[in-house]
């Protein structure tokens, strides 16, 4: 059985094909075969080592967080799941979700971490958006839900997770604007959500979201990190939520809690999906939501590319280089 590993930490280079021996499932554990692979940015940060706040898994690691797929087979003891069955799993254990293992042909996971996808969602918008969506769900549901009238700002408006939150707080009734690396993002965010852009590699992204919100914004939801995160806080009007999701950029640098209060009395938000829909119910239900807003085309799923999985490395690169909009999909 291929499956994409590490050996050490590194650039694309340390991506390699290594095979490996699949057990039969155990107790309580369905067998997948993958038909579709989602890739986050959270591959490439375990990749490049350094990710979890302890040690984190030995090597070889076989990356990879999300994918849909078929049942092969079921374990013992296991209820609801059987052999033909379309289904996908975002994340499958540990704070971190520590337990990697998407980038392969087949998988055994516990039937615990599995949603069954209905026949109007494909395997490729499965893996294209379960891990992203539910990342835009624990930020919308959770943390700060945007009501008609409310202006927010997303950093990375084109990313994966960016194109789902900045359609899903447009669906809300609320104003977006969104920060993007290029004019070609530019034009994809703006079908993807986005009232506003702003070429935040040219142009001073704190002035130019003034300009468009003078009172400041309700909310800025940024994955980006270290580049974006504490400027952003003069681009809020008083009791905002900042949010920050992600560090594409780099870790945000620490700062002193008093800046919140000088800033106009901010909320910060550091959220993670797992937290948010830990349970296979409020798994199901976060997942049925998602899957009710592309029903009714409130969300477009943007799949940038599809690469062959032994193309793994040529993925992470474009998506590190940023030059990826929307998700990213591997095919083994
Ligand atoms: N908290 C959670 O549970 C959770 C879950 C999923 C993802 N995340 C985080 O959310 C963020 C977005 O994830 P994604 O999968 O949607 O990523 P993605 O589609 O690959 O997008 C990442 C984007 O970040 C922007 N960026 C800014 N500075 C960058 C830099 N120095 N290097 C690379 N990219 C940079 C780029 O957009 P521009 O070219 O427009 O600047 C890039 O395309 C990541 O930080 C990820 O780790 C968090």
């Amino acid at each position: 059985m291929k499956t994409i590993s590490i050996l050490a930490h590194g650039g694309p280079e340390v991506l390699r094909s290594v095979d490996i021996e699949l057990p039969q499932p155990g107790p309580g554990e369905v067998r997948i075969r993958h038909t579709a692979i989602g890739l986050n940015y959270s591959d490439i940060n375990v990749r490049n080592g350094g990710f979890y706040l302890g040690d984190g898994p030995a090597f070889p690691i076989v990356l990879g967080n999300e994918a849909a797929g078929v049942v092969e087979s079921v374990g013992a003891d296991v209820e609801g799941f059987e052999a033909g069955e379309r289904v996908a799993y975002a994340g499958t254990g540990g704070l971190f979700f520590e337990n990697t293992g998407a980038y392969a042909q087949e998988r055994n996971l516990p039937a615990s971490c599995l949603v069954k996808l209905p026949p109007d969602i494909s395997d490729r918008q499965a893996a294209a958006m379960l891990l992203k969506g539910l990342t835009a769900s624990v930020i919308v549901n959770r943390c700060f839900r945007p009501a008609p009238g409310d202006t927010v700002l997303i950093h990375a408006a084109a990313s994966g997770v960016g194109s789902i939150l900045a359609q899903w707080c447009k669906h809300l009734g609320a104003t977006v604007i969104g920060t993007v690396g290029s004019q070609e993002k530019a034009v994809f965010a703006a079908a993807h959500g986005c009232a506003h852009t702003i070429l935040y590699r040219e142009e001073d992204f704190v002035a130019a979201t003034r300009r468009l919100a003078p009172q400041g914004v309700c909310a800025v939801f940024d994955g980006v990190g270290k580049d974006t995160f504490v400027q952003s806080f003069d681009c809020a009007r008083p009791f905002a939520a900042l949010v920050n999701y992600g560090n594409a950029s780099g870790p945000v640098p620490p700062f002193n809690l008093m800046l919140l209060a000088q800033k106009g009395c901010l909320a910060l938000y550091r959220p993670g999906f797992g937290f948010h829909a830990n349970t296979p119910e409020t798994r199901t239900a976060a997942c049925n939501e998602l899957f009710d807003l592309v029903r009714c085309g409130a969300l477009r799923i943007g799949i940038d590319a599809a690469y062959p999985l032994q193309d793994a490395a040529q993925a992470h690169r474009a998506a590190e280089e940023r030059r990826t909009m929307g998700s990213v999909v591997l095919i083994p």
